[in-house]
């Protein structure tokens, strides 16, 4: 099902999400906004579980909170059975916040505080994916200190080359991530010999947004030597977390074949008694989700050929990702062209102070002051990513049902944006 179509009726040709039509949303919400399908996250849910569950002993899947932390979401994802994997305190106090079970979360991450350590231990989470000798000491210090005992995972970093963008690539020996196999084998000794750790599984996360699956498996092949070295020393693993990375179609990107990599996995687990976790974030997420910008200006050529800029009310605060990545998200027209419009190619770009503010760039497109554009894959990284840049407040979340819609954050006032600092101390020296 595509939940994002366009329905001809009085109002002439509209973008429609599941059964809204966009115009009355930011008829209700004002603009910018972000939008996003309750229907889209389910399918998307449904489809990874269904290409995982042959594999292993017992299959789950863990929801990257980074990917788009809005409490609904992390509810729609909890009540399908997933688990959580977070990066920070905040995400797991928003997956508590959201009546998520912390007993379904893995803490992933290179930087855990002490403070961090202890609200997860307090809290009961499943499971630390533990990513230097350093931070073992730690968690077993305050394991011990608090006495709760700590379930961990050591995360590999298996030095393979996810061939994405170097920012989001997480599994060379260069990135900061995980340790390698050969340092990973002491951490299980020492984690065997504490009275307050228990040694449970091993873990990779190689980066994000990944076309294809021989990286993964490569990876995989790597983790599965550990795990059989492992238990030729007495050391029997419960679980092998592949992390997420499932990359979405944002162009022409041809999409991470879920199901034949499940088959695959399925395929080099076979024997071993381990259950399969996943964290994916952008694959749940990314496509089922738009952020909705009205026309400011148009800022025609003032030469043939010259640059044409369309100014819109939302900008790199709002959507990173062109910005930073250099992304391509697609943008189409919400309604039919207004009056005074003009077709040709355009530099979508918000009001923010920067060149690099843009979210597309060189597009088709015919537009007129006043119109509505829907950015699209806004769902994963967008929100979750926005800044106050500019003092500009974040745009609200709205979450579809059906015919039905939801606002899922209020947009920011102006007032939020200052509500924790003070004008007092300036001008006392005076
Ligand atoms: N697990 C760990 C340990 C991670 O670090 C990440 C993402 C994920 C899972 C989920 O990855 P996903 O399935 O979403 O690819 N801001 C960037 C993406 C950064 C990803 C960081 N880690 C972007 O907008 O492309």
């Amino acid at each position: 099902m595509n939940v994002f179509h366009r329905e001809t009726g009085s109002a002439g040709d509209v973008l429609h999400v599941e059964s809204v039509p966009v115009p009355d949303i930011v008829q209700s919400v004002g603009s910018p906004v972000y939008v996003y399908s309750r229907a889209y996250f389910e399918n998307r849910y449904r489809s990874l579980t269904a290409a995982f569950a042959d594999c292993g002993k017992d299959s789950r899947v863990c929801y990257a909170v980074k990917a788009n932390s809005n409490l609904s979401v992390l509810r729609l994802f909890n009540d399908l059975g997933a688990g959580f994997d977070i990066v920070s305190a905040g995400e797991l106090m928003r997956v508590m916040a959201a009546g998520g079970d912390p007993a379904r979360v893995v803490f992933s991450g290179v930087g855990k505080t002490v403070e961090e350590m202890d609200l997860a231990l307090k809290a009961g989470i499943d499971c630390f994916n533990v990513e230097s000798a350093a931070e073992l000491t730690r968690l077993e210090a305050r394991a011990g200190l608090l006495e709760r005992p700590a379930r961990v995972a050591f995360r590999i970093n298996p030095d393979v080359d996810a061939a994405t963008h170097p920012y989001i690539s997480t599994g060379l020996k260069e990135n900061k991530f995980g340790v390698p196999a050969e340092t990973a084998l002491s951490l299980y000794e020492t984690a065997r010999a504490s009275e307050w750790l228990t040694p449970v599984g091993v873990a990779c996360h190689i980066g994000s947004q990944i076309e294809t699956m021989e990286p993964m498996l490569e990876a995989l092949a790597r983790l599965l030597d550990l795990v059989d070295t492992l238990a030729g020393r007495g050391v029997e693993l419960e679980h092998l977390d592949m992390g997420g990375g499932f990359g979405v179609t944002y162009d022409r990107e041809v999409e991470f074949d879920i199901a034949a990599y499940g088959q695959r996995v399925q395929a080099a687990l076979q024997g071993r008694p381990l259950t399969l976790s996943v964290e994916p974030g952008r694959y749940l997420v990314a496509n089922g989700g738009i952020l909705v910008s009205r026309v400011e200006y148009l800022k025609p050529a003032g030469e043939p050929g010259g640059p044409q800029f369309a100014v819109v009310d939302a900008a790199m605060n709002d959507l990173i990702r062109p910005a930073l990545y250099q992304a391509w998200h697609g943008i189409e027209p919400v309604c039919e062209p207004g009056e005074g419009a003009i077709s040709g190619r355009w530099d979508v770009v918000g009001p923010v102070c920067e060149s690099g503010d843009f979210l597309a760039r060189d597009r088709p497109l015919t537009l007129a002051p006043g119109d509505l554009v829907a950015v699209h894959s806004a769902g994963a990284y967008a929100m979750a990513q926005s800044s106050n840049y500019n003092s500009r407040p974040r745009p609200a979340e709205v979450l579809v049902d059906g015919s039905d819609f939801e606002v899922i954050r209020r947009r920011e006032t102006i007032e939020d944006l200052y509500r924790h600092e003070q004008a007092g101390a300036a001008g006392r020296r005076s």
